[in-house]
C-alpha cells in the first residue's frame, strides 16, 4: 500500500500541471513564474525544508481548481458579472478538494496554501476573510507573487504593466490586500531577480 501511495505522489504532480496546462496555458506559464519567485520568498522568510516545499508545491498548483471553472467565465475577456465572479472565486475551493484526493496526509498543507491563496491581510478575501497572521505564511507570500506576475503579464482584456507600475500598485495595498513585510521582502527579492521583471507570456 505504501509503495502505491509513493508512485501516486511521484506521478500525481506532474499529471496536475499536465491537467492544468490543458485547461489554459496562460495558467500553466502563470504559475510557473510565480514559482520560481515564492521559493525566493521563502528562501528570503528562512522557510525550513519541509515548508519551503510545500510552498512549492503549492504556488506551482495554486490555480488548479480553476480545472473547475467553465470556459465562459473562465476564459471571458471583458469584466465578470457578480455571478461569474463568484464562480471564479471558487477556483481556490475546487482547488484544495483536488490536492486532497492527491497527495499524502503529510501534504495537506500544500491544499491548506490553495485554498487561503486569496485571502487579503485587511480580512476583506476570500473564501473565509482570514486576516492578518491568522492567514499562513506561504498565503500571504504568495498573494504579493501572484498579483505581481497578474500585473506584468499580458492577457487579453488588458496589456502587460511595467514593473515599476506594478510595483507602485502593490504599495498602494500594503495594509489591505498585502501584508507589509511580504511587500517588504519581495521588493528585495524582486530587485535581486532582475529577469523576473518582465515575463514576455
Ligand atoms: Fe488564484
Amino acid at each position: 500500500m505504501g509503495s502505491r501511495f509513493a508512485a501516486d505522489q511521484k506521478n500525481a504532480y506532474p499529471s496536475l500541471i499536465a491537467a492544468l496546462c490543458e485547461r489554459d496555458a496562460y495558467t500553466r506559464g502563470h504559475c510557473d513564474r510565480v514559482c520560481l519567485l515564492a521559493v525566493e520568498m521563502g528562501r528570503a522568510f528562512d522557510l525550513a525544508d519541509p515548508a519551503l516545499d510545500s510552498l512549492r508545491i503549492a504556488s506551482q498548483l495554486h490555480d488548479v481548481g480553476k480545472i473547475g471553472v467553465r470556459d465562459n467565465v473562465l476564459l471571458k475577456p471583458g469584466k465578470l458579472q457578480p455571478g461569474e465572479w463568484e464562480e471564479m472565486k471558487a477556483h481556490s475551493i475546487h482547488g484544495e478538494r483536488i490536492i486532497k484526493e492527491t497527495f499524502l496526509l503529510n501534504k495537506l498543507d500544500v491544499a491548506s496554501i490553495v485554498r487561503h491563496h486569496h485571502e487579503a491581510f485587511d480580512g476583506s478575501g476570500y473564501p473565509d476573510g482570514l486576516a492578518g497572521t491568522m492567514i499562513p505564511l506561504s498565503c500571504r507570500i504568495l498573494l504579493v507573487v501572484d498579483a505581481y506576475d497578474a500585473m506584468t503579464s499580458g492577457r487579453p482584456y488588458h496589456h502587460p504593466r511595467s514593473h515599476i507600475e506594478a510595483m507602485t500598485i502593490l504599495e498602494s495595498e500594503v495594509g489591505t490586500k498585502l501584508d507589509p513585510e511580504c511587500f517588504e521582502m519581495f521588493s528585495g527579492v524582486i530587485a535581486r531577480n532582475p529577469d523576473s521583471h518582465v515575463s514576455g507570456l
